[in-house]
């Protein structure tokens, strides 16, 4: 089992000028102790991604997902009190800046 298994990935945002997909269809498999470096030009949703996993993006964000699993565990069809478990605590994330994460 995958530490992390996320297949089919889509993230799009409800802009002002319409929707936007910023992530689109991305599988990702981590095994544990595996390091995995996502490469990509700005703005090609890297960090979009990463906080879709986390559950952080804001309500403009439709994250969807054939799966997205942690450990076995069903990120899409958890809690927030649940995620609040997992979050920071086995998932993290070390933001480049302020905002631009
Ligand atoms: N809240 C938001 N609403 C609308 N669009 C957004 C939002 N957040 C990010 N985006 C857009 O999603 C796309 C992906 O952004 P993201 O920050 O994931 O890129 P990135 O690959 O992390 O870039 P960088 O290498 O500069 O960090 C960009 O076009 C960005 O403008
Ligand atoms: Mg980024």
């Amino acid at each position: 089992m995958a530490l992390l298994d996320i297949k089919n990935l889509t993230v799009a945002f409800d802009t002002s000028v319409g929707l936007f997909k910023a992530v689109d269809g991305i599988d990702v498999s981590v095994e544990a102790r595996e390091v995995l470096a996502i490469v990509g030009e700005s703005g090609s949703g890297k960090s979009v991604a990463m906080l879709a996993v986390m559950g952080l993006l804001p309500k403009t964000a439709t994250v969807t997902a054939d799966k997205m699993e942690f450990e076995g565990l069903d990120l899409l069809a958890m809690t927030a009190q649940e995620k609040r478990k997992i979050i920071g605590k086995d998932i993290a994330m070390i933001f480049q800046s302020r905002w631009q994460a």
